[in-house]
């Protein structure tokens, strides 16, 4: 599949044009940023490690029938997705108090969620990704209610199937991030990643963080971190 133009540039990501107009080439890049962009640095190996461990969390998921732009690998840090219209809402699933749930609610880190919380924010870097809920989105026109509804089914169902996944190999999933875009035919489905830069990883005995908050908090170890995640979710 031929690389055509650039179509966006993202923080951690570049999108571009296939011959194919309902295909597009998603690059990841080795570039990371944290704190809506105030922090930057360079994950070196990122790229292609994200680009792997995305391509198995989307192979998986597919294994379970849930829907994702996910194509094919076209080189070690770029794949082939569908091209979809994109919600621009992050939808947040938590099992575990960490991040800015637990500053702004004041909870204690580390602290189990019995019920799983689901949460939407804008996708909008000049005011901060603020959090909202589903009669802003509405009201803002970036998604009719029934989308939030299946945004939130498909996402619990990710959440219950990805966290036995990750608990079968040692790691308790903590929270992520996911984005959905639309079809032509309006069908909702899963996009964007799925990787140590959208999640948080912990390993289930020791608590030692394996994502991006190795990054955000310069705790070292972050590339090792990640090539930890991709070791332990490659063996069965
Ligand atoms: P938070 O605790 O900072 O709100 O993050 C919740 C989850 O969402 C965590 O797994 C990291 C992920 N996340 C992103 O993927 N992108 C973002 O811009 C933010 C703020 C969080």
């Amino acid at each position: 599949m031929e690389k055509k133009e650039l179509i966006h540039e993202g923080k951690a990501k570049k999108l571009y044009a296939t011959e194919d107009e309902t295909m597009l080439i998603q690059l990841f890049k080795d570039d990371a940023s944290a704190f809506n962009g105030a922090k930057k640095g360079t994950i070196t190996g990122k790229g292609e490690i994200n680009c792997t461990i995305s391509s198995i969390f989307f192979e998986y998921l597919q294994s379970y029938h849930i829907s994702n732009h996910y194509i094919k690998n076209l080189s070690p840090n770029e794949m082939l997705i569908k091209k979809l219209d994109i919600i621009p809402i992050e939808a947040v699933m938590r099992n575990v108090v960490t991040g800015s749930l637990e500053k702004r609610l004041g909870l204690q880190e580390g602290m189990m969620l019995e019920y799983p919380i689901f949460e939407l924010y804008l996708k909008n870097d000049e005011l901060g990704d603020p959090l909202i809920n589903e009669h802003h989105a509405y009201a803002l026109q970036v998604a009719r209610p029934e989308e939030i509804r299946l945004m939130y089914r498909s996402t619990a169902k990710i959440n219950a199937i990805l966290k036995s996944f990750m608990e079968r190999r040692g790691m308790v999933l903590v929270d992520f991030k996911l984005e959905f875009g639309r079809t032509d035919s309006g069908e909702i489905i899963l996009a964007d990643e799925i990787s140590p830069d959208t999640c948080r990883f912990w390993d289930r005995k020791t608590h030692k963080k394996l994502d991006k908050d190795r990054f955000r908090f310069d705790m070292g170890g972050v590339e090792q971190a990640y090539r930890e995640i991709l070791e332990r979710i490659s063996s069965n």
